[in-house]
């Protein structure tokens, strides 16, 4: 493990053990082991056969094309259009279901049939044509958890044009840019956004974002708090009025199976956020594929994945895996404790929801607001439960089963990545059994292996390094403009194996226990954020001379960000000067970035070769024994950091 990774955590607890209800798994799609052996076996076929759950207007002709690895290609000669598998083909059938019960914060609810979720992309796939977006064209979307936000990205799935979506707790400057570097033409956006009571200036943050960014000429608003926005005429226009003028009728064309679907950006090792690089036929069949095998789902299910759509659990999981399969999703606006501490609970037991999928953040949340939220409510319907984003710890994966999962329902940990673009490391729920804080083996046609620093696999029960030795369909293609770091961070650590970046432990039966990222990467409330980044805020305010971020571990958010900062000459570090600098940090990044913490110290502890040594302010911030300090060049800092420890937990929020 790298100097800088962090602490490894040991999650498992007592080593319980729970083997799916007989019930379930004589009902479950996949209750055949010979099924994943199969694909173990030939993890192109499975794939191929999974590819044939959608629609395709021409076959591929070749499964795997690795003649340019890593550069890896999937259905190569096949089109299909992302939308009219999404939507056109479930209308014969399912034309009347409901695709999405959306609810929003004030308590207001829009029903989509599949019906109507395509009249609404096809209209504004029509809008988007006439601002000039065509198969190639590059779409930023800025907005709340609206129902706006699944049509603006289908209807550029539609065209064929690529959606950046830039998650809504981001500043006007980071959504600058972010659209900059994707060559948007189009901005989609929101007047407010509700949270938690409060409106969010989207509009005003993206205003700022327009001005930096001269390449978008339109920006396309969404009504939705009817609030003062400053206006710009010839650039704005009303979401609602391209969508009244435009027709129903549109006539989706094939793409290539290869046509970029969407680049999102995700934090790295260093302060430049990546473009993740996802496509069409292969994203799609990954999240058709698992959405319907980890979920179990049946025609049926009411399901809601609790998550943001400006994340890669959103993209997957809420938008394009559940209308694939053509579900019924549940989708909430608001924050989760607003009105009341049950408002998930209030909303799950009024849709019958069947299948809930939320981080371990929020499940610890909910236990610390009480088991009285959940027991107020009939979840009598929930039939399985799933985990995503961190580690879940057992105490919150028995709490989420007994609580919310009636003592029964099988719980999915799902590891995976935005880079994986779909569920990677998870049980089948009719299958395995389940053990708390292990995220169990790889999906079929999934090879995953743990390898120690010289890449030989490491005995079942060591720590090493999770890399994934096969390509698999919705795997990342590179970086947006930058394949040399694509091939770098993924590829050169263990050649032809893909590098993931978190530490793994396997047990003697095979399965998996994630140990948390082994690179500067932080995981806060399972939004990925970068110590380089933060650092690079923090350093760029004047009185900074020098700055260094950790994430140390959080009873509720996994963890939370530290900062250690030193002065320059002159300044005066004091709690008027910790506000400013949080509040640098919350326009440089966003909110979701603001240091939890921050401590003022004369020098930061590095090493003889000037690396800051990340893992020593973790311990302080933990108040762990130091352990070794002798690489330090500067043994003396630590005595002054740890006096200043008590100072820092004073100054949390
Ligand atoms: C990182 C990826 C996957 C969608 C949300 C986050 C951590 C994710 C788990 C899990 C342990 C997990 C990893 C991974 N992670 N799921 N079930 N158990 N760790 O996507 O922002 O790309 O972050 O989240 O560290 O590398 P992301």
């Amino acid at each position: 493990m790298s100097e800088s990774g962090p602490a490894i955590r040991n999650l498992q607890a007592d080593g319980a053990q729970y083997s799916p209800p007989a019930a379930f798994a004589a009902a479950a799609r996949i209750h055949d082991r010979s099924v994943v052996e199969q694909a173990d076996a030939d993890p192109i076929a499975w794939w191929e056969d999974q590819a044939r759950r959608l629609a395709w207007d021409t076959p591929w002709t070749r499964a795997l094309d690795d003649d340019d690895a890593p550069f890896y290609r999937w259905f190569t000669g096949g089109t299909l259009n992302i939308a009219a598998n999404c939507l056109d083909r479930h209308l014969a059938e399912r034309g009347d279901k409901v695709a999405i019960h959306w609810e929003g914060e004030p308590g207001d609810t829009v029903t989509l049939t599949y019906r109507d979720l395509h009249a609404r992309v096809c209209r504004f796939a029509n809008a988007l044509t006439d601002l000039g977006v065509g198969v190639g064209g590059r779409v930023a979307i800025y907005m709340g958890m609206v129902p706006e936000l699944p049509i603006a990205m289908l209807a550029c799935a539609r065209l064929g044009a690529a959606h950046t979506v830039v998650f809504g707790g981001f500043s006007g400057e980071a959504l600058g840019e972010r659209m900059v570097d994707f060559g948007a033409s189009v901005l989609i956006t929101q007047d407010e956004g509700w949270r938690g009571g409060k409106t969010i200036p989207l509009k005003g943050n993206a205003d700022e974002a327009l001005d930096r960014a001269p390449g978008v000429r339109h920006s396309v608003v969404v009504c939705r708090t009817d609030g003062d926005i400053n206006w710009t005429p010839g650039r704005d226009q009303w979401f609602h009025d391209l969508e009244a003028a435009a027709s129903p009728e549109h006539v989706a064309q094939p793409m290539d199976a290869e046509q970029m679907l969407f680049a999102l950006y995700t934090s790295g090792s260093t302060g430049k956020p990546k473009g993740i690089v996802h496509t069409s036929g292969g994203y799609l069949t990954g999240v058709a594929s698992t959405h319907a095998n980890v979920f179990d789902l049946r025609d049926d299910d009411v399901y809601w994945c609790a998550a943001d759509i400006g994340w890669i659990t959103g993209h997957s999981y809420i938008v394009y895996g559940p209308l694939a399969n053509g579900a019924t999703s549940v989708m909430y606006e608001g924050a989760p404790g607003y009105p009341g501490q049950d408002r998930l609970w209030d909303i799950a037991s009024r849709y019958g929801v069947t299948i809930l999928y939320l981080a371990p953040t929020a499940i610890r949340m909910f236990m610390k607001w009480g088991d009285q939220e959940p027991a107020g409510h009939d979840l009598s319907r929930i039939r399985l439960l799933g985990s995503v984003g961190e580690p879940i710890n057992p105490e919150a994966w028995e709490w989420y089963r007994t609580h919310i999962g009636g003592g029964a329902a099988p719980i999915v940990d799902t590891w995976w990545q935005t880079e994986t673009g779909s569920i990677i490391v998870s049980p089948l729920p009719g299958l395995d059994t389940l053990k708390p804080g292990s995220a169990g083996k790889t999906l079929p046609g999934l090879r995953a292996e743990i390898l120690g620093e010289d890449g030989n696999p490491v005995p079942a029960g060591e720590g090493g390094y999770l890399v994934l030795s096969h390509p698999w369909p919705s795997m990342l293609r590179t970086l947006l403009d930058d394949d040399e770091r694509y091939v770098s961070t993924y590829w050169d650590r263990f050649p032809g194996k893909y590098l993931a970046g978190d530490g793994c432990r396997q047990d003697a039966d095979g399965d998996l226990w994630l140990l948390g990222r082994i690179d500067d990467v932080m995981n806060v409330s399972g939004h990925r954020l970068s110590t380089i980044e933060i650092e690079s805020a923090l350093v760029d305010h004047p009185a900074v001379a020098e700055a260094a971020v950790i994430g140390r571990s959080d009873p509720v958010t996994g963890e939370a960000i530290a900062a250690f900062v030193t002065l320059r000459d002159g300044f005066e570090g004091d709690a008027i000067l910790i506000a400013e600098l949080r509040d640098h940090v919350a326009i440089r990044i966003g909110a979701i970035a603001k240091p939890k913490s921050i401590v003022f110290t004369p020098d930061l502890p590095k090493t003889r070769s000037g690396k800051i040594m990340r893992r020593l302010l973790r311990d302080v911030s933990e108040q762990r024994n130091l352990g070794d300090v002798t690489t330090l060049a500067n043994e003396e800092v630590v005595a002054a950091i740890s006096e200043t420890a008590e100072t820092m937990r004073a100054s949390e929020d």
